[in-house]
């Protein structure tokens, strides 16, 4: 039987699919989709057999570079990437943890500089799971259940 797509299929591009659906804009603001051209569909609170409800992107003409995508592996980790190429998937990705992660983690270290200077944080991935990540500034840890994304 035919499956009755929620969001309709498109042409060309990338969909990203199992993303926990209540971290649908958090990828949209790491991925800085709310800044670019191209014509972006998404679903929300879908049902998932893996997740429950997941959230699913779809970005028409949109091809990301090499590690580009990886930056959403701390929010949707089990997301999965289709690659479209006139209507067919010609391409399936899944994303891996980046070793640095800049710019979108809050510092766990209340005096650490880059929670009171316009500084863009910056961290070295130290454990994967749970996740672990070390200030490139103060080397304290922001372990993953105390994660900020911002
Ligand atoms: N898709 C799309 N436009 C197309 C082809 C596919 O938007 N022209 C979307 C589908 O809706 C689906 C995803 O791309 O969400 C992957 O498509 P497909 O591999 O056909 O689906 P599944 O087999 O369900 O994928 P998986 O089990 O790997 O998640
Ligand atoms: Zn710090």
């Amino acid at each position: 039987m035919e499956k009755e797509l929620k969001v309709s299929a498109i042409k060309n591009g990338t969909v990203i699919d199992h993303i926990p659906a209540e971290n649908l804009f958090k990828v949209i603001s790491i991925l800085g989709l709310q800044n670019i051209p191209n014509q972006i569909t998404f679903g929300t609170n879908l049902e998932s057999q893996k997740l429950g409800r997941k959230s699913i992107i779809k970005v028409s003409d949109k091809f990301f570079e090499g590690d580009e995508i990886n930056k959403i592996a701390l929010v949707a980790p089990q997301a999965k990437l289709n690659i479209i190429k006139d209507y067919e998937v010609v391409e399936k990705r899944v994303v891996d943890v980046p070793e640095d992660i800049v710019g979108y983690v809050k510092c766990v270290n209340p005096k650490c500089v880059t929670n009171f200077q316009p500084i863009t944080t910056r961290f070295r991935v130290i454990g994967k799971s749970p996740l672990q990540l070390r200030c490139h500034y103060c080397e304290k840890t922001t372990c993953e259940n105390q994660m900020v994304i911002i």
